[in-house]
């Protein structure tokens, strides 16, 4: 395994996650207000619920470590002015959201480096908040991801992290072997591993955090993701145009995620502050 095989995934091109994305190409869990909230406003719901998190009031220095197709910093730099970081290693992202930052009148306060965070050189101390929604299952040495994310923030500042993960160890040793994890990880992603909960915690707190929330979001994901494959399923044909086979691969493999919610994964949000 190598970090970089991440990319395989997210360099599809943009227009595929257009496809059945909501329409800030959000792609982490929504938060449902209401059973029959749409899923462009339970996306923005969740991006006001992570800025709450981080207690942005406006202006706050933000680095978002797997910024996807830019949704979380796009919208912090429009609604709460905050000076946005994304980072990824996959270029066409990039491309992508400083397409986006330039329509939406945001270039100054967007700006994004390729690369995998473990690597990047980010100056200490620099940052008010960083974010990570569905990126840290992609980084294999959870030590190194929070000591460097810890190395970035100012004192007092926040961390967010929203992640899947096993139900507990147990269902982690059972299932990571299984067919199903075995095709969302290599034939999907490249590399990917949904830790227990206790392991990102452990993690965070042999960082130096000081963990102030754990919420758990397992049935909006739930929901999110049922949303995605009502979306895929509409988008057949324009899918099948992009990659023949494409609407069947992404179809199992949002089933494959979708059916083990409560039983063998679970999916939470996790807030820390760099207290010290
Ligand atoms: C599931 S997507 C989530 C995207 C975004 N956070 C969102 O909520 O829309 C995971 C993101 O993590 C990025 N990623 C994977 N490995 C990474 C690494 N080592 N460092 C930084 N980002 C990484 C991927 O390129 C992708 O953008």
């Amino acid at each position: 395994m190598t970090v970089a095989d991440t990319n395989q995934h997210y360099d599809l091109d943009p227009e595929v996650f257009g496809q059945f994305l909501d329409p800030l190409r959000k792609y982490s869990s929504a938060l449902y207000a209401t059973p029959d909230e749409s899923l462009a406003d339970a996306q923005v719901n969740k991006l006001r619920f992570v800025a709450e998190c981080l207690r942005l009031r406006g202006g706050e220095r933000l680095l978002d470590i797997g910024c996807g197709w830019g949704a979380l910093i796009l919208f912090m730099a429009r609604e709460y002015r905050c000076e946005t970081l994304g980072v990824s290693p996959a270029p066409r992202q990039h491309d992508y959201i400083a397409r986006r930052a330039q329509e939406l009148g945001v270039a100054d306060l967007v700006r994004t480096r390729v690369g995998h965070f473990e690597r990047l050189d980010l100056a200490p101390r620099g940052m008010d908040a960083v974010s990570m929604l569905g990126s840290i299952v992609h980084m294999p040495d959870l030590d190194e991801v929070f000591r460097r994310t810890r190395a970035v923030l100012r004192k007092g500042g926040m961390l967010y992290v929203s992640e899947s993960c096993f139900r507990n160890a147990a269902a982690h040793a059972a299932f990571d072997a299984r067919v199903g994890t075995d095709f969302v990880r290599n034939d999907i992603f490249g590399w990917g591993d949904m830790r227990p909960l206790s392991e990102l915690v452990a993690g965070a707190e042999r960082a130096g955090f000081s963990i102030t929330a754990v919420e758990d979001l397992t049935d909006h994901y739930r929901r999110t993701i049922e949303d995605w494959l009502r979306n895929v399923a509409a988008a057949e044909e324009r899918l099948e145009a992009h990659e023949p086979g494409l609407t069947a691969k992404l179809t199992h493999y949002l089933e494959v995620a979708n059916a083990g919610w409560g039983y063998t994964t679970k999916h939470y949000a996790l807030v820390c502050r760099n207290a010290r």
